[in-house]
C-alpha cells in the first residue's frame, strides 16, 4: 500500500449552516486510514474577470491552484441552484481552469451532494461532472452521493444523523480511495510537463 493520499476538499456553498459543506465534514471524520482531507473554504475566491487575471491572480486563487495541484485529489461538495452548479463553485471551477497547467488537469475528483428535494443534486452533479471532464479530472463516476431531503439527515450541530447515508459514505470512502491510486500524482506531473 501506498502512502497516505493527501486530499482537498471543498463545498459549493458559503452558507454557514450549509448542509453540504456538513456533508464533507462528516466525511472528514469517517475517512479510512489511507486518506487524509483538508478543506478549504472558497469564500474568498473573488468574482471570475479576465481583466483581473490580466493584473495577476488574486491571492485566494493562487493558494487553492497550488493545494489542488499538490494534492493526490479533490472532493468537491455541491448544492444545487435552480437544476445546476452554484454560481460561486463555477465560478470556482472557471479560476481554477486557468494557467498552464491549470489545476484539475489530471487530478482526479469525487462529487458528493445534498438537496432538500428528493433527487439530492443529481442535475447539478451532472453538471459539475460535465465540468470536470473539459478540466480533464477524472471524476469518479460510481456510486454516486446524492443525499434527499438532506435537512433531515444532518443535525443542527452538522452530524450526519441517518443511518443509511453514514454507512454509504463509509462503502464510497473505500472506492474514493481506490479510484484516487489509479491517478498516481507521478504519472500526472509526467504528462503535464
Ligand atoms: C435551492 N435549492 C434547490 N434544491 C434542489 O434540489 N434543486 C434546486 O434546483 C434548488 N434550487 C435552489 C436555488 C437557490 C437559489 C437556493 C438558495 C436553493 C434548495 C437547496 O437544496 C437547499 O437550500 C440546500 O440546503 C442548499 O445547500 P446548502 O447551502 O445547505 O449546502
Amino acid at each position: 500500500m501506498a502512502d497516505v493520499l493527501n486530499l482537498v476538499g471543498f463545498s459549493g456553498s458559503l452558507r454557514a449552516a450549509s448542509y453540504n459543506t456538513a456533508l464533507l465534514h462528516n466525511v472528514e471524520r469517517m475517512l479510512p486510514p489511507g486518506l487524509r482531507l483538508t478543506i478549504h473554504s472558497i469564500g474568498e475566491i473573488p468574482l471570475f474577470n479576465e481583466d483581473v487575471e490580466a493584473q495577476g491572480n488574486p491571492d485566494a486563487v493562487t493558494r487553492l491552484h497550488q493545494v489542488i495541484r499538490a494534492s493526490d485529489g479533490v472532493i468537491l461538495a455541491t448544492p444545487e441552484y435552480n437544476h445546476g452548479i452554484p454560481g460561486v463553485l463555477k465560478n470556482t471551477l472557471d479560476w481554477m481552469s486557468r494557467g498552464r497547467p491549470h489545476a484539475f488537469f489530471g487530478v482526479p475528483s469525487a462529487l458528493i451532494g445534498g438537496s432538500n428535494g428528493m433527487i439530492g443534486t443529481t442535475r447539478s452533479q451532472a453538471a459539475v461532472r460535465q465540468t470536470m471532464a473539459t478540466l480533464n479530472s477524472p471524476c469518479m463516476p460510481y456510486p454516486q452521493v446524492l443525499v434527499s431531503h438532506v435537512h433531515k439527515k444532518i443535525d443542527e450541530q452538522g452530524h450526519l444523523i441517518d443511518e443509511s447515508t453514514t454507512k454509504f459514505l463509509g462503502a464510497w470512502l473505500a472506492e474514493v480511495e481506490r479510484w484516487m491510486r489509479r491517478f498516481p500524482r507521478s504519472e500526472r506531473e509526467a504528462t503535464t510537463g
